[in-house]
């Protein structure tokens, strides 16, 4: 299984036993207002359906979510999720404790690393609600850009449909960190 070494952060696939982290970790509003698939409050149950479910699309081969380890202790989450042929879009978030310190700008380059050395990709996407300008800074940093369109997204989180940005990476002129390491 893979997994991904920035400069400072380990990258694994996620496991069974990481569910009681995630439900910790996610029973945070700033998550589940900012993403789309996170109830609040978020329960021990949501978050052992949660990684169940992304060790079936691993299996499946359609999503892959990494815990990211500072130490052995999980900080973070990053994935991608295939959306169309060699198309795939990624997503983040950072535990409260962790934000503010570079983290997401590190994970996000990692996803965009893995999605095309691993997945081929060859159009990435990202999106985010519009009152999160913070993840909007993390990804224009990468090199993603404003495609101009919006869509309405539920977020679980919220209970209603919120307004995203869809932004598009141009792949042929990404430059990745050269720390990443990728261990298929
Ligand atoms: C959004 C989130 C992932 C950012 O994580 P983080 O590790 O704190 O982000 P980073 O430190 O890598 O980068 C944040 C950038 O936004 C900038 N920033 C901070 N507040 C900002 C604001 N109000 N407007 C614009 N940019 C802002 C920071 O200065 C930094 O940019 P810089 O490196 O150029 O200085 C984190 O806050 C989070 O998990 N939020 C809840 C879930 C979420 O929003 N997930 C993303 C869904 S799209």
């Amino acid at each position: 299984m893979t997994v991904i070494r920035t400069k400072r952060f380990t990258l694994r696939p996620i496991e069974k036993t990481d569910a009681p982290r995630f439900a910790f970790l996610c029973n945070d509003l700033e998550i589940a207002r900012h993403t789309a698939r996170i109830p609040h409050p978020y329960t021990r149950q949501d978050a052992e359906l949660f990684v169940d479910q992304l060790i079936a699309a691993r299996i499946k081969g359609d999503e892959h979510a990494f815990a990211v380890c500072r130490d052995h202790d999980i900080i973070a989450c990053a994935g991608t999720l295939q959306t169309g042929e060699r198309v795939w879009e990624i997503g983040y978030w950072v535990g409260a404790d962790y934000r503010g310190d570079g983290v997401a700008s590190e994970i996000a380059d990692a996803m965009v690393q893995f999605a095309i050395g691993e997945m081929g990709a060859e159009v990435i996407t990202a999106g985010y609600f519009i009152d999160n300008p913070v993840s909007g800074r993390v990804l224009e940093k990468i090199g993603f850009r404003d495609t101009g369109e919006t869509v309405m997204i539920t977020s679980l989180g919220r209970k209603q449909p919120v307004s995203s940005y869809r932004l598009e990476l141009d792949v042929a002129s990404f430059s990745g960190s050269r720390d990443v390491v990728i261990e298929a």
